[in-house]
């Protein structure tokens, strides 16, 4: 099942075309550092022509990922980090879930405005980036970013008062509301069609949980942006998505970097 092999610098991945489970089976238990979940949101979605991945009954979608989140819980390290990307109606339950097992840290709004208001609801405008550990947290760093400014004049958008300078110097302390990270919009950007993540958001998991030589895993990884980040940073990483066309478009992204392709049974 593993598709191919990359390396770069010293650091290597691997990226499997294979299920869910047979990836996180296959992983070693206290093997990973970083844990990421996007799974299907179970909203309908196209992913491919044959496969209906993304359409089943509430009951098993809530069966189906609890049962994805124990694996993912037994695959972590000690101190390591699951983070779980969803909708707010999900998220609430799947944290709920989570939390009989890890230690909750934070709830991340993730600011994308793309959805519709429907019935008697708000406008839906963030998803849920759900952030635990398994027990105390290995690595843990508190990413500094730049204040927004005015796209026109250039000024911060919020008045620092008598701290100006020290956050022109240094940055604000991330919080736990990411509204600055643009969604994959653009046609020329985008590397596959449904729902993929800006690799900021990545960049972002990684400063705060990751470090050179630690452990990422991402099953169900789309076009990759995790991968690329991780090598980015410098990271060893284990990927999967059940679809071919996925995996070929994350080994193109890294072409990069040394691939080495492998047989479809490795
Ligand atoms: C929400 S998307 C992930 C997008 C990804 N984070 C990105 O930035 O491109 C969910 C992915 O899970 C894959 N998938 C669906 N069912 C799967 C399964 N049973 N095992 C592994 N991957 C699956 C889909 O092909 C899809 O690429």
């Amino acid at each position: 099942m593993r598709y191919c092999t990359v390396e770069e610098n010293g650091y290597s991945g691997n990226i499997y075309c294979a299920d869910v489970f047979d990836l996180l089976n296959k992983i070693g238990p206290e093997s990973a550092d970083i844990v990421f979940l996007d799974p299907p949101f179970n909203l309908g979605k196209r992913y491919s022509e044959t496969l209906d991945l993304d359409n089943k009954p509430e009951e098993e979608y809530q069966y189906w990922l609890k049962r994805v989140i124990d694996l993912s819980i037994i695959a972590l390290k000690p101190g390591g980090a699951l983070y779980i990307y969803h909708l707010p109606a999900w998220a609430i339950r799947f944290g709920a879930y989570v939390d009989q097992s890890l230690i909750f840290r934070h709830w991340i709004s993730v600011s994308m405005k793309n959805g519709f208001a429907r019935g008697l609801r708000l406008y839906p405008a963030h998803y849920a980036l759900l952030y635990f550990t398994k027990g105390a947290p290995q690595q843990f760093i508190r990413p500094k970013i730049n204040p927004l400014r005015c796209r026109k004049c250039g000024e911060f958008v919020r008045d620092y008062g008598g701290y100006r300078s020290i956050i022109e110097e240094k940055g604000i302390n991330l919080s736990d509301i990411w509204d600055d990270l643009s969604p994959v919009r653009h046609g020329n950007k985008k590397h596959r069609r449904p729902n993929e993540l800006p690799i900021g958001l990545f960049n972002r998991v990684l400063s705060i949980s990751g470090a050179p030589g630690m452990m990422y895993v991402d099953p169900f990884a789309g076009s990759g942006a995790g991968a690329v980040a991780a090598l980015k940073n410098e990271m060893n990483f284990i990927v999967g998505d059940i679809l071919p066309e996925n995996t070929k478009i994350i080994s193109e992204r890294l072409s990069g970097a040394f691939t080495t392709q492998e047989s479809v049974n490795g």
